[in-house]
């Protein structure tokens, strides 16, 4: 197959929280001496990775890169990526035709089910490579309704069929290319905190949590079993702190409380002596196209980003 490898590295799953509409801003707020200084790179919420394949396709690639994810099931799906390239691309091929050669909707949704059930009734270890269940994790995210990943209280993956008549499930430049990047990258599936455990003044760590649900009714934070309430947003501050005073830099992402109530001073008590900037990015979250739009973000870091806004 002829592979373009002039087209740099992107993500290879859709997941929600996805930043790659906020690649810019990330990007102008990256330590200036980044590419001098910075000897290890980690990403304990490395979801769909947009910021780590930028940096990588800028030929930004720091001698250790850590990813981690608690979801045992995006670890696989990496760890497959990167170590197993061939079988996957093989297994959705498989998957690709015989969806596609289904006669109508109907039979569509009914493999989807399918898949979903099978999918449902096994697990992932933290440290598994299991190219089967990488592959119904792909199919799923690519016929499923808006690419989206929720479970349910029993860990059991509920969204519904996504009616597509012909998605692309195999794509296989996509998945080459990032195997090869990925060449190197230790990928972890552990609580965010044990992910950066070591860190010393080299390294810069990017966290991207599941961000603070803007109002009541907004909760989107059932990527795994358990949620990440304002409790974990606390653990998550205090971890950021021991960072600094270890001398590590780190830069993190969430949603702009202000943007639905001016009052809301949480971020900035959890966050004071930082540097705390408001950032508008879009949000694809909203089921409803009506309430899409532009949201508030804030990125948070323990040293002086470029441009004042
Ligand atoms: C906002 S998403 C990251 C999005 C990512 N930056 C991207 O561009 O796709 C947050 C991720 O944190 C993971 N997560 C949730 N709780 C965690 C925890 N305690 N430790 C590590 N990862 C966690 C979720 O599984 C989810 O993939």
């Amino acid at each position: 197959m002829k592979r373009d490898t002039s087209k740099g590295p992107k993500p290879f799953l859709k997941w929600v929280g996805g930043k790659t509409q906020l690649l810019p801003e990330l990007e102008a707020r990256l330590p200036d001496d980044f590419a001098r200084t910075v000897r290890v790179y980690a990403e304990p919420f490395v979801g769909g990775g947009a910021l780590l394949f930028h940096l990588l396709s800028k030929g930004l690639r720091p001698e250790r890169i850590v990813i981690n994810d608690s979801n045992p099931d995006l670890a696989n799906a990496w760890r497959v990526v990167q170590r197993h390239a061939d079988a996957l691309v093989e297994a959705l091929a498989r998957f690709e035709t015989d969806y596609r050669g289904l006669p109508d909707e109907s039979a569509k949704r009914s493999f989807y089910l399918g898949v979903r059930c099978s999918f449902n009734a096994g697990t992932s270890r933290p440290e598994s490579e299991d190219v089967a269940r990488a592959a119904e994790l792909f199919f799923l995210n690519r016929t499923c309704f808006n690419g989206l990943y929720r479970v349910n209280a029993k860990g059991l993956f509920n969204v519904p069929f996504g009616k597509y008549a012909n998605p692309t499930i195999c794509d296989e430049e996509t998945i080459r290319v990032a195997s090869l990047a990925l060449e190197g990258v230790e990928i972890l599936s552990r609580d965010f905190a044990d992910a950066v455990a070591d860190a010393a003044p080299d390294w810069f760590v990017y966290f991207d949590p599941p961000y603070r649900p803007l109002s009541a009714t907004s909760s989107f934070c059932d990527y795994t079993q358990g949620g990440f309430d304002d409790d974990e947003q606390r653990r998550l501050a205090s971890l950021c702190r021991s960072l600094d005073a270890k001398g590590a830099r780190w830069l993190l992402s969430n949603s702009d409380p202000k943007g639905t109530n001016p009052d809301d001073t949480f971020f900035d008590e959890l966050y004071a002596g930082f540097e705390i900037r408001g950032v508008r990015a879009s949000r694809m979250l909203n089921a409803n196209p009506e309430k899409r739009g532009k949201l508030g973000e804030l990125l948070i870091s323990n040293y002086q980003t470029g441009d004042a806004t």
